[in-house]
């Protein structure tokens, strides 16, 4: 299956070009045999219908004449809204037929205002040829006289029509592919709850990309960085590293992989303030955070499975019973109320986190899907 990239979406093949020309053959056919004796006035209606314009008059047969306009947009009174007039018009209408060219007819708002405007200059005849067709956002109430394809209410380039200034020269027809929306997901919950566990395990199945704050932080300890050096001392006491360190560092991690189909964020955000300042980094990239699924277990058993873990991970934040209480503490007085702001914006799902390590993958899985 083809697929373009756009911008920031990913577009995939909806209508190949052998379709499109088949469709525009007939369309030819038709008009030649309905308009014969008759000299039709083409008006292709910019930027979107050069492609069909081109490829429909090749498809004519008697004498015609062609040109083009734009359609401009102005602000009108409340009650009139946007009204939308043609401009460019070079050649008299009045008592012809014309033929108006459209790649797309959409909600119709353009068309039914474009033939207003032929109507007050005198056209006799006004005929609709559109290339593509969306009845299902249709509100006009004139008929397309040679629509040749209807399509889904989806966002369509190509052939003429672009995504905010590119795909005009495709010569097949693609479709937004929103299955590969990015999908951005926060694993919550305190510490030894699994978030790590189950994010690599999620990322594998759904090709996301894991960002543990907690990892990328140890790595620079480990490394000696200065960025380690600022963080080991918080981290060992198990606080929190501050605010605008952490944000700095997740914005460059997320910036290093553009291609990615989406983050698992894990142990981030993990105050208000990172929620926030995530919320608006995401908005900028064209995206936002779809789901916030918490994993919930009881203290007790957090503590158990954290010292366990201790053992043989060698963290130092794992190994003290005093310091993972501490840890969990923290959890529930500055990260807890994070929930809040997801689920105010009905983004938040909360989990069992009780169970073998696949059954919990299951349950996350399901709601990622
Ligand atoms: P309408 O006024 O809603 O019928 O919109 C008509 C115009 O909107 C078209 O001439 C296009 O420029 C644009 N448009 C509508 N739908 C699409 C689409 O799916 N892809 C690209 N452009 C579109
Ligand atoms: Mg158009």
């Amino acid at each position: 299956m083809k697929h373009v990239q756009l911008h920031d979406k990913r577009f995939k093949l909806s209508i190949p070009s052998e379709h499109i020309q088949g469709a525009i053959s007939a369309m030819g056919a038709q008009l030649s045999k309905d308009l014969e004796g008759d000299t039709p006035l083409f008006l292709g209606v910019l930027n979107g219908c050069f492609r069909l314009a081109g490829d429909l008059l090749a498809n004519y047969d008697g004498p015609c004449d062609v040109t083009f306009v734009k359609v401009a947009s102005y602000e009108g009174t409340r009650s009139t809204g946007e009204v939308k007039r043609i401009i460019g018009l070079d050649v008299p209408v009045k008592g012809r037929t014309v033929v108006v060219m459209e790649d797309i007819v959409d909600t119709g708002h353009t068309i039914e205002q474009i033939l207003y405007d032929l109507e007050g200059r005198g056209a006799e005849k006004i005929l609709i040829a559109t290339l593509l067709f969306k009845p299902k956002a249709y509100k006009g109430h004139v008929p397309m006289d040679y629509g040749a394809l209807e399509i889904p209410n989806d966002f369509v380039v190509g052939y003429g029509m672009d995504y905010d200034g590119l795909g005009r020269n495709l010569n097949d027809i693609y479709v937004l592919d929103e299955d590969h929306h990015m999908k951005n997901i926060i694993l919550f919950g305190p510490p030894g709850a699994g978030k790590g566990t189950q994010s690599a395990l999620l990322t594998e199945r759904f090709e996301m990309v894991h960002l543990s704050t907690g990892d990328i932080f140890r790595a620079n300890i480990k490394g000696e960085t200065e960025l380690g050096q600022l963080a080991k001392g918080y981290m060992d006491k198990g606080e929190l590293v501050p605010d605008d360190v952490t944000i700095r560092m997740l914005e460059a991690e997320v910036l290093k992989h553009p291609e990615a189909k989406g983050f698992i964020f894990d142990g981030f955000p993990r105050t208000p303030a990172q929620a926030q300042a995530l919320d608006v980094f995401l908005e900028s990239k064209g995206t936002h955070i779809h789901q916030m699924i918490a994993l919930e277990v009881e203290e007790e058993e957090l503590v158990q499975r954290l010292l366990e873990r201790g053992k043989d991970s060698g963290r130092a934040d794992d190994a003290d019973e005093s310091v993972i209480r501490n840890r969990i503490r923290v959890y529930e007085e500055q990260t807890a109320i994070v929930a809040e702001h997801y689920d105010a914006q009905d983004r938040f799902t909360a989990v069992d986190g009780i169970g073998s390590i696949e059954e919990i993958n299951e349950r996350l899985a399901k709601i990622i899907a």
